[in-house]
This record gives structure tokens, C-alpha cells and sequence, in this order.
């Protein structure tokens, strides 16, 4: 007879005692983090059903799916960590400023900041394609007690206690690593429990898929577009596929099962990158180097860039170890 798989709750709680300043804290968080998911999941589910459910008279209904599901996606996972009363501060892509919290005695001793990207790859929805939303952990560098300051929310993403993300695809997955390896857990809708169906994932350490927008090519340095060439060239296994749906949270779980690369090079006149730090690149670059894969700016390590603003935009390529090490040798010669 198989085993029956862990519920993530059974995860969360099995593992609670192998972190390193375990108070619970940390997985109520998480605990927190999967029930936003499910209410989040199920709003992506129906967000092609607004004008039938509207036709049915269902005013509530009609009036809620109106709202754009970024800013739902946005609303629901503030509001579960706020009532919750279990961080002490939020940052969001859909919120210019941090979010200071109170817990529930009125004070501020909770440890934990929690930044988001609610729904990433949010123009894909109305097409269809799959979505996610992406979170990073750290425990605040501020005194306890004290309201959250911007210095606990630009820390150098090395200092992640914990990143993951839900992607709402084809099914649900929740995946995420409190850096003690990666591990993903695929929600059954009908019992409506995440069960662990992907323990210790790891990027294969090379793959045959290069993800790029390639319409952005005329911009890239010199290195990029030779890589770009090199992955379209014969030889060994190459040329490689080319696969890339515009939501970063999609193009990377793919690339973690199968093996690739995920590039977001600068782009434009100002040559900048278009991925946030914070709550893009920072919690993708940790799940990266849990999964035994690389994750750089192309000059250095994601998770070594010190932040200096909340929104602040950086160049991204990350995926499989020797996938990533050929790039970095062709921008190391030619840029
Ligand atoms: P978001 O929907 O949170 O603004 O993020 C969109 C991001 C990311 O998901 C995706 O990989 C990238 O933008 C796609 O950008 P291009 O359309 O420029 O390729
Ligand atoms: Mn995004
Ligand atoms: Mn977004």
C-alpha cells in the first residue's frame, strides 16, 4: 500500500521543532500564508465565470469579481496576516509604503515581516494562463516592541528566513522552503488540503530550456545575446527550447522540475531590469539556492544586493547550476 502523503499542515507542524528559534511564530505565518492561498486560488479559479455569475443575479458575487484580482489577491493575504495578528509589518507591490502591525495585545512583538507580490504575472488572467503569488520572510533587525522600520524590509535577501510561492495552474501548488531545501504541495480541490507531493525539489543541474522575453533582445548586453545564440546553436543537447509564459512564478516552477534557465536581463535606454528585488527576485533567488540552482544579477548574487528602496528593480538569471555558470562565463568575456 503508498503511503499516504503529509497535509502541509502535518509539514508545518512536523518541522516546526528543527527551526532554529522555534516559537511557532514562524508557522503560524506559514499557516496563515496557506489559507490566503486557498481563498485566493479559489478567485483565480472563477475569474472567467464574472459575467455568467453576474447573469445569475449573484450582485455580491458580480460586485467582488469587478474588483481586479491583483488588488483581491492584495486585500485577502494582508487581511489574513493583519487579523491574524501574526507579523509585524507588510510590504507589498500593490502598497507604495510598508504596512506597520500591531499584534493583538496592541504592542509590537512580533517578529516576522512579510513581503508580496499578490498575484505575479497578473495580465496573464484574463487569457487564462497561470498565476501566482510570491512571498519572502525575515525576522525584523528593529527592536521588538518598537513600530517596524524600512531598514527591516531592506535586507539583503540572504537574510530570508523562509520564501515560497502559490502558483494557480492547471492545479494548485504551494511551494516553499524555510532553508532547509525546497518542498511543494499540490492542493486537492475537493478535500481543499494541500498534500506534500514534491518533497526536497532541486533544479537538475542542466536543462534544455531557456526562458527570455526574446522581443526585449535589441537591449541586451553583448554576453546575453551571445548566451541567447549559444542556447539556439547546435550541439550536445543544444539547440535548447525555447519556453516562456510572462509569469515568472510559472516560467521558474517549470524550469525547477524540468530543468532551465529563467533570464530578465536590463532592459530599455536606462537599462535597468524590470523584476522587483524585494518581493520578485529576493524570494525566487532564495528557492533557487535551496533548490541547488544559481541565481544572479549577472554580476553578483541576488541574495548578496543590498536594497535601497522597496520597488527597486534588478536583472535576474537564475535556474539550473551549469545552465547558469556557460551565461555567466559568455558575460564575464564579452560585457
Ligand atoms: P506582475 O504581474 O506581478 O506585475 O509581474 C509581471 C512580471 C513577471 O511575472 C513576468 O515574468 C514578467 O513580468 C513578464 O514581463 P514581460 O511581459 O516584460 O516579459
Ligand atoms: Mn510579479
Ligand atoms: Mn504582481
Amino acid at each position: 500500500m503508498t503511503k499516504q502523503k503529509k497535509t502541509l499542515g502535518e509539514f508545518i507542524f512536523d518541522n516546526q521543532s528543527a527551526f532554529p528559534y522555534s516559537t511557532g511564530e514562524l508557522s503560524k505565518l506559514i499557516n496563515a500564508i496557506r489559507l490566503a492561498a486557498k481563498i485566493t486560488n479559489h478567485e483565480v479559479n472563477k475569474a472567467g465565470l464574472v459575467d455568467i455569475l453576474g447573469d445569475a443575479g449573484n450582485t455580491n458575487i458580480q460586485g467582488e469579481n469587478q474588483q481586479k484580482l491583483d488588488v483581491y489577491a492584495n486585500t485577502k493575504f494582508i487581511q489574513t496576516l493583519v487579523q491574524r495578528g501574526i507579523v509585524c509589518g507588510i510590504a507589498s507591490e500593490e502598497e507604495d509604503d510598508f504596512i506597520a502591525v500591531n499584534s493583538h495585545d496592541g504592542k509590537n512583538n512580533n517578529s516576522y515581516v512579510v513581503l508580496i507580490d499578490p498575484l505575479d504575472g497578473s495580465s496573464n488572467i484574463d487569457v487564462n494562463v497561470s498565476v501566482g503569488t510570491i512571498f519572502s520572510i525575515y525576522r525584523r533587525i528593529s527592536p521588538v516592541g518598537k513600530p517596524v522600520e524600512m531598514s527591516d524590509f531592506l535586507q539583503p535577501g540572504k537574510n530570508q528566513v523562509a520564501a515560497g510561492y502559490i502558483m494557480y495552474g492547471t492545479s494548485t501548488i504551494l511551494v516553499y522552503s524555510t532553508g532547509r531545501g525546497v518542498n511543494g504541495f499540490t492542493l486537492n480541490p475537493a478535500l481543499r488540503t494541500f498534500y506534500h507531493s514534491h518533497p526536497n525539489m532541486q533544479f537538475p543541474e542542466t536543462g534544455s530550456i531557456y526562458s527570455v522575453n526574446e522581443g526585449n533582445y535589441i537591449h541586451f548586453s553583448k554576453g546575453v545575446k551571445k548566451y541567447i545564440k549559444y542556447c539556439q546553436m547546435e550541439g550536445g543537447d543544444r539547440p535548447y527550447a525555447s519556453r516562456y509564459i510572462g509569469s515568472l512564478v510559472s516560467d521558474f516552477h517549470r524550469n525547477l522540475i524540468k530543468g532551465g534557465i529563467y533570464m530578465y536581463p536590463r532592459i530599455g535606454p536606462e537599462q535597468k531590469g524590470k523584476l522587483r528585488l524585494t518581493y520578485e527576485c529576493n524570494p525566487i533567488a532564495f528557492l533557487t539556492e535551496q533548490a541547488n540552482g544559481i541565481a544572479t544579477t549577472g554580476a553578483e548574487r541576488i541574495l548578496d544586493v543590498q536594497p535601497t528602496e522597496l520597488h527597486q528593480r534588478e536583472a535576474i538569471f537564475c535556474g539550473s547550476r551549469k545552465m547558469v555558470e556557460q551565461l555567466m562565463e559568455f558575460i564575464a568575456t564579452e560585457d
